[in-house]
């Protein structure tokens, strides 16, 4: 078999066969396929695209291009959650312990973040001590005895979703749905889940920016997720604005830990409890929402999902305190407020344009090497539908020097829109596919 044939018949629209896929996948991991022809296939691929049958044998094929994970003594369905990624999506910091402490086995791999704030990984090492690096036994044994465990993204995994993704990075060809749905597919199944809940971003925060897109992106996942013997189910939620009001690595963890605390009400636990509910269906925890949803309420406010957490920490070696004491978590020196130069309502967010000042505060990395400023970021005080008075504070900037805030507060600015008459509130979850 020669690349050269394969990249032809991709380029003329043809499907190919698992064979030749398989070919191309163990080329691109053991380097026998040069990076131009690769560049090549993939944009064959963004053109001419991949039916169901071609994803899911794609996603296969880089699944097992790598190690995969063994969670079999772990017993219980073991339910993963992923998030295609929002503004102050903190959802992962609060489901884990909250469905761990319903019973569910919890063995998650988080990514570090590019682009607006950290990932999931980056707001874990924002705790002083706490250890993501975790290997195979130790996560098993972590299960077995607490049933979390929330660690980086192991290296040995899916090594030709790296080599393509990076390729994707620098060749245009990152914006293709059978690309997406098959690079995050393929890392959740290497991870070894049974089951896995999708949370499918929709809006200007997001990679979908309409709702069709991103219907067509989860509906990709839930076909591959059919097609490789795992239960998948896609929720598509709103990224017209961030999802919580807190955005920086820090500053995630605490309003992570103050839904928790039972403290916050709103957007984010929605969506929480929405994915949630789902994860404890897949779960066979209970096969009605509205039962799954009171469930993980209930952990709410008896403070057990919260206890959880505090569990997880002290086994990863981080400091519990930080719980009851958010002055031990790191924080910036310089605070800076937005203030409204109108009066009226915010009737819209350019949430892509929030990130981008999470960016500037140095909560976020525009390169992957960049080191992150785990206290910075922002705190937003209005919402969509809010109502504002000219001189009241929009948002609230922390960042290590007056530049950087000032910098950030233009983007926030240019983010809000602000009308004399409310607009309908946009919803929040936009779909389900199952
Ligand atoms: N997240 C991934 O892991 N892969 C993509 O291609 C896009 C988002």
């Amino acid at each position: 078999m020669k690349i050269l044939d394969l990249i032809i018949k991709k380029r003329d629209g043809m499907k190919l066969s698992k064979e030749e896929i398989d070919f191309f996948v163990k080329g691109v991991t053991d380097g026998t396929i040069p990076d131009y022809q690769t560049s090549a296939m993939l944009m064959a691929i963004y053109f001419r695209g991949l039916d169901d049958d071609e994803t899911a044998l794609l996603t296969i094929a880089m699944a097992h291009s790598g190690k995969i994970f063994d969670l079999s003594e772990i017993k219980g369905i073991k339910v993963d959650k992923h998030s295609t990624g929002g503004v102050a999506d903190t959802t992962t910091l609060i489901l884990a312990p909250l469905t761990a402490s319903v019973g569910l086995p919890i063995v998650k791999m988080s990514g570090k973040g590019l682009g607006f704030s950290g990932g999931t990984q980056d707001k874990l090492n924002s705790i002083p001590g706490f250890n993501v690096d975790i290997d195979e036994n130790h996560a098993t044994e972590y299960a077995k005895k607490t049933n979390i465990v929330l660690m980086s993204q192991n290296n040995e995994l899916t090594p030709a979703d790296k080599k393509l993704y990076e390729l994707r990075d620098v060749t245009g060809t990152v914006e293709s749905l059978p690309l997406i749905a098959s690079s995050i597919m393929s890392k959740k199944i290497a991870a070894g889940a049974d089951a896995i809940v999708l949370d499918v971003k929709c809006g200007s925060g997001a990679f979908m920016k309409d709702i069709d897109s991103a219907k067509k992106l989860a509906n990709i996942m839930v076909s591959i997720g059919k097609n490789s013997g795992r239960n998948v189910r896609a929720i598509i939620t709103s990224m017209s604005q961030p999802l919580g009001n807190y955005i920086g690595n820090s500053l995630e963890v605490i309003e992570a830990i103050e839904v928790l605390k039972g403290n916050v009400k709103g957007d984010l636990l929605d969506v929480t409890l929405k994915l949630g509910a789902h994860m404890l269906i897949l779960a066979n925890i209970t096969d009605k929402e509205d039962t799954a949803i009171k469930i993980l309420k209930e952990n709410i406010e008896n403070k057990k999902g919260l206890e959880k957490f505090r569990e997880m920490i002290i086994q990863q070696d981080g400091n519990p305190n930080i719980i009851d004491d958010y002055s031990l978590l790191p924080h910036c020196e310089h605070e800076y407020k937005v203030i409204s130069e109108y009066s009226g309502y915010i009737t819209e967010t350019n949430t892509a344009l929030i990130g981008r000042a999470s960016l500037e505060t140095g909560a976020g990395r525009s390169y992957k090497e960049q080191e992150l400023d785990y206290g910075a970021g922002i705190i937003m005080k209005k919402r969509i539908g809010d109502k504002v008075e000219k001189g009241e504070t929009i948002a609230l900037i922390y960042s290590s020097s007056e530049e950087k805030c000032v910098s950030a507060g233009e983007f926030i600015k240019k983010a809000i829109k602000i009308e004399k008459d409310k607009k309908e509130i946009p919803p929040l979850i936009l779909d389900t596919i199952i």
